[in-house]
């Protein structure tokens, strides 16, 4: 019997490549750039499974090119790329990531915070440049604290709450704003809910969780940015589109808000001449939340068993359209 045929659109940590090549003919796309769209296309049309990222589209068109496909193996837990209702609708099941990047990624949005707070990118720039020419001064570079300070989340999901757990760890007071209210967790973490318009007006960083729909592109635009104080920072760790960036701008420039903390742009990668470069009081990331070895070795084995179970037709380990087993 011939083996299925996988089809990887990037390369990815090797013991996950080695689960998949025992169970599939294998192709893993060689280039740090993806595919084009046209490429992706034609290499799923030949696929039974694809193993794609943030960055491949994977929309009604692609699934109409590929009527063999048995699952698609997404690895990342954001799923904006994928369209993942076509994809119930023709019964092909969608894995994802969640829960093992959960952690790594918190850990990137703190670091954000902190470094926007305390002016670590530009301080640190300052020095490189060669400007350190006064050992000490008691009115230079002083920041914002964030020890006893209210933290606003914008999304309690997995990445959110251990943000509120780093939070705790500093003193901070806690605001939540999300779809779904948890009393549960209100108890245990000490959380309390607020309205967006209070939780933006209330909190010292605000920082953002939710992932990017139709519901949440623009959720922070020039109204929201407008409600938070002056001396706030603003932390985007999920998605860039769910910030409006030329309203980000103009807070920054203007004194709206005192600073943010990006991991994630809109476009990414970020243009050379994005006018938030020109900015002091922004520290950028080029989308590393998950970026360490043992986040991207969990998610890249947990998507290689997502496929492997896919192809043998078992329930994947985590599904993002589970509904496709209940169907007749
Ligand atoms: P998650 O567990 O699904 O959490 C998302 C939370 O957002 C859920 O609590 C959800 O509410 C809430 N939410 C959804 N739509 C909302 C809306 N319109 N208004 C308010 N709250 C809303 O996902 P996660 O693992 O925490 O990841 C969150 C996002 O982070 C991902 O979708 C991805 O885009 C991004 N991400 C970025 C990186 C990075 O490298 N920077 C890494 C991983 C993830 P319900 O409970 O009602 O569903
Ligand atoms: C990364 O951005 C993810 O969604 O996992």
């Amino acid at each position: 019997m011939s083996r299925p045929k996988v089809f990887v659109t990037r390369r990815i940590m090797p013991e996950a490549l080695d689960l998949i090549a025992g169970a599939a003919d294998l192709e893993v796309w060689p280039d740090d750039e993806p595919p084009s769209p046209a490429i992706l296309r034609e290499k799923a049309a030949g696929a039974d499974a694809i193993l794609t990222n943030i960055m491949d589209r994977v929309d009604a068109a692609l699934l109409e090119a590929a009527p063999g496909l048995k699952v698609i193996s997404q690895l990342a837990v954001g799923l904006d790329n994928v369209d993942v209702a076509e994809a119930t609708r023709r019964g092909v099941p969608v894995g994802y990531t969640p829960g093992v990047l959960a952690k790594a990624t918190a850990d990137t949005a703190f670091a954000l915070l902190l470094a926007a707070a305390r002016r670590i990118g530009e301080s640190e720039r300052w020095v490189r440049n060669g400007h350190w020419d006064l050992a000490f001064h008691p009115l230079r570079w002083l920041g914002v604290d964030v020890h006893d300070k209210t933290l606003g989340i914008v999304g309690l999901g997995q990445i959110g709450l251990e943000m509120a757990r780093r939070g705790q760890g500093f003193d901070m007071k806690l605001l939540y704003h999300s779809r779904t209210r948890h009393p549960d967790l209100e108890a245990r973490y000490g959380l309390a809910y607020a309205d967006l318009p209070t939780l933006l007006a209330e909190s010292d960083f605000v920082s953002l969780h939710v992932p990017l729909t139709p519901e949440t592109r623009h959720y922070i635009g020039a109204a929201e940015l407008r409600r938070m104080k002056p001396t706030a920072v603003l932390v985007n760790a999920a998605r860039g589109p769910v910030v409006d960036s030329r309203a980000l701008y103009t807070a920054l420039k203007e004194g709206w808000i005192y600073a943010a903390g990006l991991d994630v742009t809109d476009p990414e990668p970020i243009p050379a001449d994005d006018p938030l470069l020109t900015l002091e009081n922004v520290v950028i990331a080029p989308h590393i939340g998950s970026a360490s070895v043992a986040a991207r070795g969990a998610m890249c084995r947990l998507a290689a068993r997502n496929l492997i179970a896919g192809l043998n037709g078992d329930p994947l380990e985590r599904c993002a359209n589970p509904e496709v087993y209940r169907r007749n």
